[in-house]
C-alpha cells in the first residue's frame, strides 16, 4: 500500500480502488497530497488533480504526455465552487446549469486569478463541469477543491471509459485509479463558449446537443471544426484540443459515409491483409468481411466507440473501415471523434 498522506507514491504499480467509502477516503487523500488519481465520471475516466495544486497539475500533463498549451477541465459540485473560480458568469450559464448539470455540459467562463496558469493553459478563461457520476462528485467534496481532470489516456489515444483502459494506459504513470463501471455515456462533454449574452456556440459535440441547448438559449453556433475535413493544424481554432489529432488506435482508420450496401461495396475494392470493419449491430447479418459492431442507435455508438478503437488495436487491426455515425444529435459526437480517430481520412461512398 502507499503511505498515506506522504507528497508522493510509488508509480510501479497502480493502486485499483474501489467505490467504497474508505477506499474514496484514500483517493481524496492522495490528491489531497498532490499525486493524480484517475477516477470514473459519466462521459469518461478523468485524470485528476487538486486545480489549485500547480505540482500536481503539472503531474497530470505529464502522466498523459499532453502539451501544456492544451488546457483542462475544473470539476466542481456546487455552483458555489465554480462562482469561486469563474467570474463575469453570464446569466444564461445559471440556466444551462439548472438544466444539465450536473451531467455531460462543460462551460468556458472568464477565469478568477486564484484558478493556475497551467490548468488554462495560459487563456484568461477556465472550462468547468458539474459531472453526475457518485464517484467523482464524492471525491471532489472529500478534497473539497475542484479537480482539474483531461481524459485518462496517453495524449492522442482513444479515451478511457473502462478500468481497464485506463490501467493500459497510466499503469507506473500515476498513483491510483478508482474503479467505476463501465462510463454510461461514452464520449467526453459537450464544449461550449459564450459568443454572446444569449448565444453559445458549440466547440467539442457530446451527449448534450445542439437541440438540447436550444431550449434554454437563442442561438447556439457548431463551430466550423467540429465537422470539418480540413486539418485544424492550418486553421486558426477556438478550443486548443481541436487542433490535436486525437483518439487514434494503432491501427489506420478510414471512416465511411455510406448506406450498407456502399459501404460493402467501397470495402470490397479494398481488401486487404489485416482489415477489419466496423459496422452498425443491425449491419451484421450475412456481413461478409471481418468485423466489429459498435451498436445501432446514436447513444450506443458513443458508449462503445472507444472501446472499439481499442480493441481493435488489440486484436493486431491494421486498417479499420468505420461505417459512419449519423451527423446529429449524438451522433455528431461520435462523428467528431472518429474524423479525428481517422487523421480526417473520410470517405463519402
Ligand atoms: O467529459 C469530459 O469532458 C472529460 C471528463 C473527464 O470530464 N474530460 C475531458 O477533458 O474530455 P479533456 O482535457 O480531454 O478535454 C477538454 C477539452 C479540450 O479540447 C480543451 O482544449 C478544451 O476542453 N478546453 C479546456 N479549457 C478550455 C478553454 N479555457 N478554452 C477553450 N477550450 C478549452
Ligand atoms: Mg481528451
Amino acid at each position: 500500500m502507499y503511505p498515506a498522506g506522504s507528497d508522493s507514491v510509488s508509480m510501479k504499480d497502480i493502486i485499483c480502488l474501489t467505490d467504497s467509502d474508505s477506499d474514496l477516503e484514500k483517493a481524496a487523500s492522495l490528491l489531497k497530497s498532490g499525486n493524480v488519481v484517475a477516477l470514473p465520471t459519466e462521459t469518461v475516466y478523468g485524470l485528476a488533480a487538486d486545480a489549485t495544486n500547480r505540482d500536481a497539475v503539472a503531474a497530470v500533463f505529464a502522466a498523459k504526455g499532453r502539451p501544456a498549451d492544451n488546457p483542462l477541465i475544473i470539476h466542481v459540485t456546487t455552483l458555489e465552487m465554480m462562482e469561486q473560480y469563474a467570474e463575469d458568469i453570464p446569466r444564461s450559464a445559471y440556466r444551462l446549469a439548472e438544466k444539465f448539470w450536473p451531467g455531460p455540459l462543460t462551460m468556458i467562463l472568464p477565469k478568477k486569478s486564484i484558478v493556475p496558469e497551467i490548468v488554462t493553459g495560459g487563456l484568461d478563461t477556465v472550462a468547468v463541469r458539474m459531472p453526475s457520476h457518485p464517484v467523482m462528485r464524492k471525491v471532489i467534496d472529500l478534497v473539497g477543491k475542484p479537480l482539474a481532470a483531461p481524459s485518462a489516456n496517453l495524449s492522442g489515444s482513444p479515451s478511457p471509459t473502462t478500468l481497464k483502459h485506463v490501467k493500459d494506459d497510466m499503469n507506473g504513470r500515476i498513483a491510483a485509479v478508482v474503479d467505476g463501471g463501465e462510463c454510461t455515456v461514452g464520449v467526453e462533454s459537450t464544449v461550449i463558449c459564450f459568443d454572446g449574452y444569449d448565444s453559445v456556440r458549440i466547440l467539442r459535440p457530446g451527449f448534450i446537443t445542439a437541440d438540447d441547448l436550444r431550449k434554454v438559449v437563442d442561438e447556439v453556433i457548431i463551430d466550423e471544426n467540429i465537422l470539418s475535413d480540413v486539418v485544424p493544424e492550418v486553421k486558426e481554432v477556438r478550443s486548443p484540443g481541436m487542433k490535436y489529432k486525437h483518439y487514434s488506435p494503432a491501427a489506420r482508420v478510414v471512416l465511411v459515409c455510406a448506406d450498407i450496401e456502399g459501404f460493402k461495396k467501397y470495402v470490397a475494392s479494398r481488401k486487404e491483409a489485416g482489415m477489419c470493419c466496423l459496422i452498425y449491430d443491425k449491419d451484421a447479418q450475412n456481413f461478409p468481411f471481418n468485423y466489429m459492431t459498435y451498436g445501432s442507435d446514436s447513444e450506443e455508438q458513443a458508449k462503445q466507440i472507444f472501446s472499439r478503437l481499442r480493441e481493435a488495436d488489440e486484436k493486431g487491426v491494421k486498417t479499420l473501415y468505420v461505417r459512419a455515425p449519423k451527423k446529429d444529435g449524438v451522433g455528431l459526437a461520435v462523428y467528431n471523434r472518429l474524423i479525428r480517430a481517422a487523421g480526417y481520412e473520410v470517405v463519402e461512398s
